[in-house]
């Protein structure tokens, strides 16, 4: 029997098996606003047979945006936007999640495809990103930011919270605060971009302090019975990896006596010097590191985006939910080509009818 079609309930939600998309920007919307492009995307990752499909990192505030064509909710007419995505994602029998962002340090930048590096400063279609400390990235991402002062520290928790709010107006029923990748969330958390001496920075009590707020804040307004997640970077790769991963492992301890119910492990990526072992499933033990000592179920990404490797990872105890995003962009049905492969018996979410109906005999 398939460890990875197995339904999977958190608070509420039941997800039909195991799989999820993981955010993942489209670059695709003007001023915050999504376009045709994202309705169509998410129709067809969710009629694949994913259990749940998460949105993109969605900004919560102009400058928060990685790229000038990123997507926003800090507007009602944004959000609203999202009803259409909503609506086509429960219809192709996923649940809908978003992530919320504020890419911190790392905004600013050119679409991936058209260089991936800092707009100049002195070009219109950029603006001041900002971060907990003036300390660029580097590499491509070179562009210093402006360290946030206690009030602009408020003022960004706030814009979680009106972005949590207006994702639920939305419909969307799974939250995932994105406290990764080196975005603004995690740069807080990370000596490589936090030299505050305030309590802001320094310690790690102090580090964690912008995470801890942020969350509190938005577990405040986000509905108790739905799911509330994080995508956490445990750990940066950088020589410093066992500090990090019990730092973050004693937060995310935290963040479950106050009330998140799953984290998204992930990479820190807040240095480019970091050396990253890239391989398929890689995050897949360390994973289950924070799963049995935090005790909270988790999901990961990077590379389980085949069936066999996805299968082990649930299979194994290491996830209790696989996310995959690549392949997903390769193969919209990828759930379905899985479950082929597995040979799962006519499962029940199976492809819509006029697909299925020629399909089905395998
Ligand atoms: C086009 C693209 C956009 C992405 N955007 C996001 C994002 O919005 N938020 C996020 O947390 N990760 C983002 N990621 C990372 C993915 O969620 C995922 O971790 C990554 O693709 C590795 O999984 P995979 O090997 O299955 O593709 C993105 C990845 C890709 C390929």
């Amino acid at each position: 029997m398939s460890a990875l079609f197995q339904p999977f309930s958190l608070k509420d939600v039941t997800l039909r098996n195991r799989i999820a998309v993981p955010p993942m920007c489209q670059y695709s919307a003007n001023d915050g606003l999504i376009s045709d492009w994202h309705q169509i995307h998410y129709a067809s990752l969710a009629r694949g047979g994913a259990g749940l499909v998460i949105v993109e990192a969605t900004a919560v505030a102009p400058e928060g945006r990685i790229t000038p064509a990123c997507a926003g909710i800090w507007s009602d007419e944004q959000a609203q936007a999202f009803v259409p995505v909503v609506r086509a994602i429960k219809a192709g029998g996923a649940v809908p999640g978003i992530q919320i962002a504020h890419a911190g340090r790392k905004a600013s930048a050119n679409r991936p495809w058209e260089g991936d590096d800092h707009i100049a400063a002195a070009d219109p279609r950029g603006w001041q990103p900002l971060g907990p400390s003036p300390v660029a990235f580097g590499a491509h991402l070179a562009r210093t930011p402006q360290e946030m002062s206690v009030d602009d520290i408020a003022r960004v928790r706030d814009d979680f919270v009106a972005a949590a709010l207006r994702a639920r107006e939305a419909g969307f029923e799974w939250l995932e605060l994105h406290f990764a990748h080196g975005y603004l969330a995690q740069s807080f958390f990370s000596p490589h971009a936090n030299q505050r001496t305030d309590q802001y920075g320094g310690s790690y009590e102090n580090r964690s302090r912008f995470i801890h707020e942020t969350f509190a804040a938005v577990r405040e307004v986000w509905p108790a019975h739905l799911p509330l997640t994080i995508r956490f970077g445990v750990i940066e790769f950088d020589g410093e990896d066992e500090t990090t991963l019990s730092e973050s492992i004693d937060l995310t301890r935290r963040l479950k006596a106050d009330g998140l119910d799953m984290i998204s492990v992930s990479i820190g990526f807040n240095t480019p010097a970091a050396r990253i072992p890239w391989a398929p499933g890689f995050m897949g033990p360390i994973a289950e590191r924070v799963r049995r000592e935090v005790d909270i179920p988790v999901s990961s990404a990077w590379g389980f985006g085949e069936a066999k490797i996805a299968e082990h990872a649930v299979a194994s105890g290491q996830l209790d939910l696989v996310m995959v995003g690549k392949a997903h962009l390769a193969n919209p049905h990828w759930s379905y080509q899985v479950a082929r492969e597995l040979q799962i018996e006519r499962p029940s979410w199976t492809l819509p009818a006029p697909y299925a109906h020629w399909l089905e005999r395998y």
